[in-house]
């Protein structure tokens, strides 16, 4: 019998020395005689634990916190085949609080199964979802969908039944899926974490969406930062493929569908659905007018589908549980669960999935452990680089689309952003617009120039020049880019320079002038 051994083949537990423990794990296997079965799972998104480890004893996993390649051996004389006692040692993995408080939906067999193995996913439900959406026909799909009101988790916070819907009634000859996991904001790795830990629930995401609206191709548009990710994500459809569950008909159900991969070029602007449209058909990321929408003439002139990687992956679950027990979470429109991502200066960092209508404060505090200096909150950035600045006094905002959009902030892709009382929020406005000015893709002049522009007026604001006039100019510049940009880029650039001027100008007049 041999003792089975899960070491997280995952980005953030890689960087922490994931692959030199699973090394150091065999060594010392083998060296003592012992016989284990090493399984490189994803991550279940505690990523303040990594490593992970976790030992298979009798029915249980027993978890082991940032464990080193160093503290192996130890971990061998302490008996961890068995669960044994030492430091790292955290107990049984369904015990963890952090993990058991959640809601988990949509990331539910992330950290669970070997992302690679298709055994382990159809022993976990996987593709029970697409065999069943076969069954209830492609109206009754959309229809659930609709009614679990689930919304882009993107940014844009689109319904992706309504979306579904106009591509389905669309009538073309060839429609597309465009999955977006170009995951370029600050703070985000949500798209990632399922990529890496369950990249199939993805695949079945996908293959759901393209029965219900017609579509017989999918694309993944995968940003190029994520080569671990590429590498896992490939091997999964390309095993999905071997196993019959991509091509021509499916299961010998008649459905065809099937999934290639693009790598973006490392453009923060290409996550935007027209520029990634442009760049999955080859040509510069550039930002199309709308209309037509996606849904109407998209890749290629067809309908198409663009849905982010979380988007696609809340739907199988939405079909093997239900659209009504899905809506039951959440609140008001803010339906369901939204992986929350915690960054920046915090204790305890990590993908929470929650269901909407927690607050900013609980992830924080109660999952986050506030600061990880130890230091008093100053700031919190959500949902990119394009979000505002939110103050400490307004953490107690319930994280819900709308209460988001009252205070002049967003959830967009659910990334959480900490910053402690030593942050420069002069520096921060600054940065958006240089971010912007940097990320444009130019095709329209408030945010080609008006970017530049505000660089310039803040650091002459920061130099002390003509503080009120530039002050003045600096509204006036907010408000051209948002009333007359073409995309979000620039219309949504105004947000985190606003939210500074607004709850942060102290920083502006202590500046001293050469901080740049
Ligand atoms: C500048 C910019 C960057 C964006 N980047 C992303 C991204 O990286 N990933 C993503 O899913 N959506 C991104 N979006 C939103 C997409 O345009 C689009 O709304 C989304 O992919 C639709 O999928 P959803 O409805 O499932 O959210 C971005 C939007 C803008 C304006
Ligand atoms: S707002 Fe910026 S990114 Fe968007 S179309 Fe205009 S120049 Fe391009």
């Amino acid at each position: 019998m041999s003792t089975r051994i899960y070491v997280p083949r995952e980005t953030a537990a890689i960087s922490v020395g994931a692959d030199e423990v699973a090394i150091a794990i065999a060594r010392c296997a083998k060296e003592s005689g012992a016989r284990v079965e090493l399984v490189r799972n994803g991550s279940w998104g505690a990523s303040w634990l990594e490593p992970l480890v976790e030992v298979v004893v009798g029915e249980q996993r027993i978890a082991y916190g940032n464990v080193t390649a160093a503290d192996v051996p130890a971990l061998f004389k302490a008996g961890f085949l068995d669960g044994g006692d030492h430091a790292c040692r955290i107990g049984p993995t369904v015990e963890i609080p952090y993990l058991i408080r959640q809601d988990r939906w949509t990331f539910w067999r992330c950290g669970l199964v070997n992302p690679l193995s298709i055994d382990d996913f159809l022993a976990h439900q996987g593709f029970s979802a697409i065999l069943k959406a076969i069954e209830m026909g492609p109206q009754a799909v959309i229809d659930a969908v609709k009614t679990s009101g689930l919304r882009g988790r993107g940014g844009a916070g689109f319904p992706a039944g309504i979306k579904w819907q106009t591509v389905a009634d669309t009538a073309s000859p060839q429609k597309y899926i465009a999955c977006n996991a170009d995951e370029g904001d600050s703070g985000t790795f949500s798209d990632r974490i399922m990529l890496e830990s369950d990249p199939l629930g993805l695949v079945e995401g996908m293959l759901i969406a393209g029965f219900a609206v017609g579509a017989s191709k999918g694309y993944i548009y995968l940003r190029s930062e994520y080569p671990l990710c590429h590498s896992i994500l490939t091997r999964a459809i390309t095993t999905a493929r071997e196993a019959g569950w991509l091509g021509d008909n499916i299961q010998g159900t008649g459905f065809n569908f099937d999934i290639e991969v693009h790598l973006g070029a490392g453009s923060y602007v290409c996550g935007e659905e027209t520029a990634m449209l442009e760049s999955l058909e080859g040509k510069a990321g550039v930002i199309r007018y709308k209309p037509p929408l996606p849904a109407i003439a998209g890749l290629f002139g067809k309908p198409t589908v663009v849905n982010n990687v979380v988007t696609l992956a809340s739907v199988p679950n939405i079909i093997n549980l239900g659209a009504d027990r899905y809506k039951g979470y959440g609140v008001n429109r803010s339906t369901g669960t939204l992986a929350f991502q915690l960054a920046g200066n915090i204790k305890r960092g990590g993908l929470v999935e929650k269901a909407f209508g927690i607050s900013l404060r609980e992830l924080i505090e109660d999952w986050g452990g506030g600061t990880a200096t130890g230091r008093p909150i100053k700031a919190v950035q959500v949902g990119g680089p394009l979000g505002a600045y939110i103050p400490a006094s307004q953490l107690d905002t319930v994280l819900d689309y709308e209460a988001f959009a009252n205070i002049g902030a967003m959830i967009g892709h659910g990334g959480i952003v900490v910053f402690d009382d030593t942050a420069d929020m002069a520096q921060q406005a600054r940065f958006a617009m240089q971010f912007c000015a940097l990320e444009s893709c130019g095709k329209c002049t408030p945010c080609r120039i008006g970017s530049v522009r505000g660089v310039e007026v803040i650091d002459r604001i920061i130099n002390d020049e003509n503080r009120d006039e530039n002050y003045e100019l600096l509204l006036e510049l907010c408000d051209t880019m948002e009333a007359a940009s073409l995309c979000a880029m620039g219309g949504m650039t105004p947000y985190p320079v606003r939210s500074v001027l607004k709850y942060f100008a102290e920083d502006f007049a202590s500046a001293e002038g050469s901080r740049k």
